[in-house]
């Protein structure tokens, strides 16, 4: 086990390469199970969770193939099983995605429910009643979700969501690529990843249409084929470091993003005083003089991301005023507010809506990532307090930043990995 410790109080200056996106990979991966042939994907971050669901695939028979660090390339012509074990399913919010991809490739899946960062209740209702009106029939049984199309193919169908559900827009995309006529998701989800596995499926051959809108129409193909597709940056990573910048001052060039998918972040940081232009693909992000206060409310693409909020709450608390941050997704996305006001953080929390008045510094403490991106924030606000920072529990870190540590080393951060003796770490984790 391993903790982060970090120095405050330095400014970032230099270049950071961005890396492709998690919330995309989960998808795109999976997607692979209903291609014919050989997929080669580029630009796949190396992160935790992605370990996990390329485990999950190789369990279940795929000839998976590192190419490289960040390419991949995978056959699922091997696969000989739709069952994935709960131990693996348990780790990771995306296992839902196997649902929709063995169902629409082999007309029957086996998967736990998904597990991931506890953001209050994660219900997968939309999904399976998507997969339902194609005609699957589901049970949920000995903590199984069993899904199986009784004749072997599902049928497109109009589905109409009653949330906007990033994960089950995906789902039933996937679900619905091989199906039999055409599928309509009503109130779907817009948010990039969802135009980029749309994007991988209609490069294979799948004829997917409204991607990026609320309304997504699927028509059925027979099959798919293999070819080669390059995933896009991480909205959120890219969005993480430009808090990282707009906490801790200077100067930094963010590589390898598209400007247009930070629109929402770099409004609110132009609000609060950061400087931001756009460079091509890359943006600089300069923050010299003080923050000011704003409001923020997380809402579906193209609103404020909830995977946002913690960190732009860091930022907040450095600000001049009182600020009043609303969650709109998630129904308990606070848990990390303790850890920000052993740092000095003046924030209070109503159900969904935290106040924050901004304090003059922050102090470094010991605090812990509570799930990822509440540990992304405690980096960001830890690079901006006043003396030392360590940050605990930085697994949840890694699932979704790939060698956080390292960019930010890079950027001038004091920051470093500090191995936790078992010992200490049994008795911290009891
Ligand atoms: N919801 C339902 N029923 C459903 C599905 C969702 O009621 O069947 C509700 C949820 O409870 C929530 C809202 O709808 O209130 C939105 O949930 P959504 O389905 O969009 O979330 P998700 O697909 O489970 C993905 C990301 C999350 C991100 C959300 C929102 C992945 C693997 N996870 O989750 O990312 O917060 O979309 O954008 O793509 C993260 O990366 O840190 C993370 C948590």
């Amino acid at each position: 086990m391993t903790k982060y410790v970090i120095c405050g109080g330095k400014p970032l200056h230099g270049e950071v390469e961005i890396s492709g996106a998690k919330n995309a990979a989960v998808a795109i991966l999976p997607a692979a199970l209903l291609v014919d042939g050989v997929c080669r994907i580029e630009n796949v971050p190396n992160i935790s969770d992605v370990t996990l669901i390329l485990g999950i695939m190789k369990d279940l028979g795929a000839n998976v193939r590192m190419i490289n660090r960040t390419t991949v390339e995978l056959d699922c012509s091997t696969v000989y099983k739709q069952n994935v074990p709960y131990e693996l399913a348990r780790q990771i919010r995306a296992s839902y995605y196997l649902i929709g991809a063995l169902l629409g490739r082999f007309g029957r899946a086996e998967v736990p429910p998904p597990g991931g960062c506890d953001l209050g209740v994660r219900p997968i209702d939309q999904h399976l009643k998507g997969f339902s009106a194609m005609g699957a029939e589901i049970q949920v049984e000995n903590g199984f979700i069993y899904a199986v199309a009784p004749h072997g193919r599902l049928r497109g169908a109009q589905v109409y969501l009653d949330v906007v559900s990033v994960g089950a827009t995906m789902n039933i995309m996937l679900a619905a690529a091989l199906a039999e006529g055409l599928t309509i998701i009503e109130n779907a989800a817009k948010e990039p990843h969802i135009v980029d596995l749309a994007n991988f499926l209609n490069s294979m051959g799948a004829d997917i249409m409204g991607a990026g809108t609320d309304v997504i129409k699927i028509r059925g193909v027979k099959s798919l084929r293999g070819g080669t597709y390059s995933i896009i940056p991480d909205q959120i990573e890219a969005g993480t470091y430009m808090t990282a910048v707009a906490a801790a001052g200077g100067e930094v060039r963010i590589n390898n993003i598209i400007p247009k998918h930070l629109d929402c972040i770099t409004a609110k940081l132009v609000e609060m005083g950061v400087e931001i232009e756009e460079d091509g693909d890359s943006l600089i992000v300069r923050r010299t003089g003080k923050l000011t206060r704003t409001n923020v409310k997380t809402m579906p693409y193209p609103g404020f991301p909830t995977d946002m909020q913690p960190q732009i709450a860091a930022v907040l608390c450095l600000a001049e005023g009182t600020s009043i941050l609303t969650e709109g997704i998630w129904d308990n996305r606070y848990r990390y507010a303790d850890e920000f006001r052993r740092m000095g953080a003046n924030i209070q929390v109503d159900g969904k809506i935290a106040v924050i008045e901004g304090v003059r510094q922050l102090t470094g403490a010991p605090v812990c990532a509570c799930d990822l991106r509440a540990g992304a924030a405690m980096i960001v606000a830890g690079l901006a307090a006043h003396g030392i920072t360590e940050v605990d529990q930085v697994y949840y870190i890694e699932r979704g930043y790939e060698n956080i540590v390292e960019k930010l080393a890079k950027l001038g951060a004091d920051i470093h990995i500090k191995a936790i003796p078992d010992e200490d770490w049994r008795t911290s984790a009891g």
